[in-house]
C-alpha cells in the first residue's frame, strides 16, 4: 500500500459518536413507529460499524440489507459515475426504507442510490448519513438525519477507510500527511 506517511489526528471521540447515535435513534424511531415493514440499507463498506451501533439501538422490528456502490470521477465532463457493485438481495416494494451512508461528500453516491430505490416504490425512504461534508457538495441532496458536520477534510475510522485502512478506529480522525511518498 504505497502511500504518503501521515498520521491520524482525532476529530470526533467514540463517546461523542455514540451518544449521538442514540439521539439519532430516537428521531428514527419516532419516524418509524409502529412499522413492521422497515429495512435498514447499509452502503457498503463504509457504513457497516455505524449501519451496526444505530439497529442495536434501534428498538422497532427491523431487517438489515446492504447495497455497495463505487462512483468514479469523469474529468472530461466534471461529472462522476456511480455504479452498483452489489445489489440488495430484498424487495422493497411497499416497504419502509433507511438508507444509511458513511459520509455525503459530492453527493452523487447518495443522489443515485436513493433514485435507484425509489423507483422500486419503497412505503417510505428516509437516509441517514453519519458525516456531512456540505461545502463538497456538487449535487443538490442532503440526508435526512447527519450524525456531524465537518469541514473538509479526509477523515477515517468508524468504518471509514484510507485506502482500506482504518475502518476498525473506534472514533473518528483526520489525515495529516507528514512527508512525501517513496
Ligand atoms: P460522494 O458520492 O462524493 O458523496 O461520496 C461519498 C463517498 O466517498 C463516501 O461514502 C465515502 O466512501 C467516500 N468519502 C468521502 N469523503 C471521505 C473521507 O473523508 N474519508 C473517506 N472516504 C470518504
Ligand atoms: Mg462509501
Amino acid at each position: 500500500m504505497p502511500t504518503r506517511p501521515y498520521v491520524i489526528e482525532p476529530m470526533i471521540s467514540a463517546k461523542a459518536i455514540a451518544a449521538r447515535v442514540e439521539a439519532l435513534a430516537r428521531e428514527i424511531h419516532d419516524e418509524f413507529a409502529g412499522t413492521d415493514k422497515l429495512i435498514v440499507v447499509g452502503l457498503l463498506r463504509g457504513s457497516f460499524v455505524f449501519i451496526a451501533d444505530l439497529v442495536r439501538e434501534l428498538d422497532l422490528p427491523v431487517e438489515v440489507d446492504f447495497i455497495e456502490a463505487s462512483s468514479y470521477g469523469n474529468a472530461m465532463e466534471s461529472s462522476r459515475e456511480v455504479r452498483i457493485l452489489k445489489d440488495l438481495r430484498g424487495e422493497i416494494q411497499g416497504r419502509d426504507v433507511l438508507v444509511v451512508e458513511d459520509i455525503v461528500d459530492t453527493g452523487h453516491t447518495l443522489r443515485h442510490v436513493v433514485g435507484l430505490l425509489k423507483a422500486r416504490g419503497p412505503r417510505k425512504l428516509r437516509t441517514i448519513a453519519l458525516l456531512d461534508k456540505p461545502s463538497r457538495r456538487e449535487v443538490d441532496i442532503s440526508a435526512d438525519w447527519i450524525g456531524f458536520e465537518i469541514p473538509d477534510e479526509f477523515v477515517v475510522g468508524y468504518g471509514i477507510d484510507f485506502a482500506q485502512r482504518n475502518r476498525n478506529l473506534d472514533h473518528i480522525g483526520k489525515v495529516r500527511f507528514t512527508g512525501e511518498e517513496g
